[in-house]
């Protein structure tokens, strides 16, 4: 792990052409604007800035999905090294009021887990963005529970929930998850679309030999609920037997799989030469049932030029991408005293230092040493 102190707020003007040399994705040359209220933004070397901070607010998680965790599940973050909730929104508020961030999205492990979560998203539906707008708070969640909490996280200022769903055979989803749990899956699917917060977006991994003949299934569930499907291409963050770069069911085969039941068109311009990451569907045998889904084309198309994220793990490190082999931990300066400027300080220096691209395919690429599941979605 390594802290860095940002000394220069010099905005990257002069920096850039690193970008297109060692990343095929695009990367807006053009992004960076200057503070106006003497707060700044989290800008890194190449122009990209973060506006999305995605929050993990516990690294334990009550599926044991085997893409993601082994069967005995993880060795969990001991509670003294976690931060608390006063912690957590005092981050949030820094991350809102002096760094830019205008969106939110809670995860885990599996944030319903964490004691408290209608507190920690009133705390942060409270805070005014640089815009004078609500944070936009959203939920990555594997939906346990969800339909009870659903009225008071929605009450609370939850704007959005992504659903984790990656069968809806009940066999495969307990030999998926090693829990039987599917209908509880499926009553909060019913109860997120009932309580309006659309659109209510499913998460599917798709797995070589696992999961693929599930990918139409899903989507006509999907379609049928007024869920929005978006299938996710597997990436290199679980136990390491789980991904072969030669073996993954890329964006192109699961677009194959969809069109044999679907007619597909772009719902949006498609970005460049990457697939558009939004289809409208209309079902080829009644052309009454359509819907849109979301093809996530992380490895084959990687949208790094475009990302605007920042990570904040439950430890209260920052992570300024999924794969980055660095960290910049916050807790301690925090608990030693450090005032907001400080900790401003310390996150923005570590986007800074954000790397161009995820380089799952370059020579000599390495897991990040954290699971998935101690990151965040
Ligand atoms: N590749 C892609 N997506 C993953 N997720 C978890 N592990 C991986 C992986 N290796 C997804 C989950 C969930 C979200 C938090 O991230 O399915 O939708
Ligand atoms: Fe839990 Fe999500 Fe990991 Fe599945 S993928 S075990 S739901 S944290």
């Amino acid at each position: 792990m390594t802290t860095r102190l940002y000394l220069s707020p010099t905005p990257p003007r002069n920096d850039r052409e690193g970008a297109s040399k060692s990343t095929s994705a695009s990367i807006k040359h053009d992004a960076y604007l200057p503070p106006a209220d003497g707060n700044r933004v989290l800008v890194d070397r190449f122009g990209r800035i973060a506006r999305d901070l995605r929050v993990s607010l516990t690294d334990r998680c009550n599926l044991r999905c085997t893409y993601c965790m082994p069967a005995e599940g993880l060795e969990w973050l001991p509670t003294e090294q976690t931060l608390n909730d006063a912690e957590v929104l005092r981050l949030i508020r820094i991350a809102v009021v002096k760094l830019g961030i205008r969106q939110i999205r809670f995860t885990g492990g599996e944030p319903l887990l964490r004691k408290n979560l209608e507190d920690i998203i009133a705390g942060t539906a409270a805070l005014r963005t640089d815009e004078g707008e609500k944070v936009h708070i959203a939920l990555t969640t594997n939906g346990l529970g969800l339909d009870k909490r659903i009225a008071g996280l929605k009450e609370a200022g939850l704007d959005r929930v992504n659903i984790s769903l990656d069968t809806i055979d009940a066999e495969r989803y307990v030999s998926l998850t090693r829990r039987d749990r599917l209908s509880g899956v499926l009553a909060s699917i019913d109860a997120a679309v009932a309580a309006g917060l659309h659109p209510v977006k499913i998460n599917a991994v798709v797995m070589p030999g696992v999961n693929e003949v599930d990918i139409v299934p899903l989507a006509e569930y999907c379609i049928s609920k007024g869920a929005q499907l978006r299938f996710i291409e597997q990436m290199p963050l679980g136990p390491r037997e789980q991904w072969k770069r030669g073996d993954m069911v890329t964006a192109e085969e699961i677009l194959a799989r969809l069109e044999e039941k679907f007619t597909l068109s772009p719902a949006k311009e498609p970005r460049g030469a990457a697939p558009a990451a939004l289809w409208n569907v209309v079902d080829k045998s009644n052309p009454d049932i359509t819907g849109q889904i979301g093809i996530i084309a992380s490895v084959t198309h990687p949208f790094c030029g475009d990302c605007d994220r920042s990570r904040l793990t439950t430890d209260g490190t920052i992570r300024n991408c999924l794969f980055s082999r660095t960290e910049t931990p916050l807790r301690d300066a925090l608990r030693d005293g450090a005032s907001d400027d400080e900790l401003a300080q310390l996150w923005a220096g570590a986007m800074w230092e954000k790397k161009p691209g995820h380089g799952i395919d370059d020579e000599g690429f390495l897991q990040p040493d954290r699971p998935m599941s101690a990151i965040g979605g």
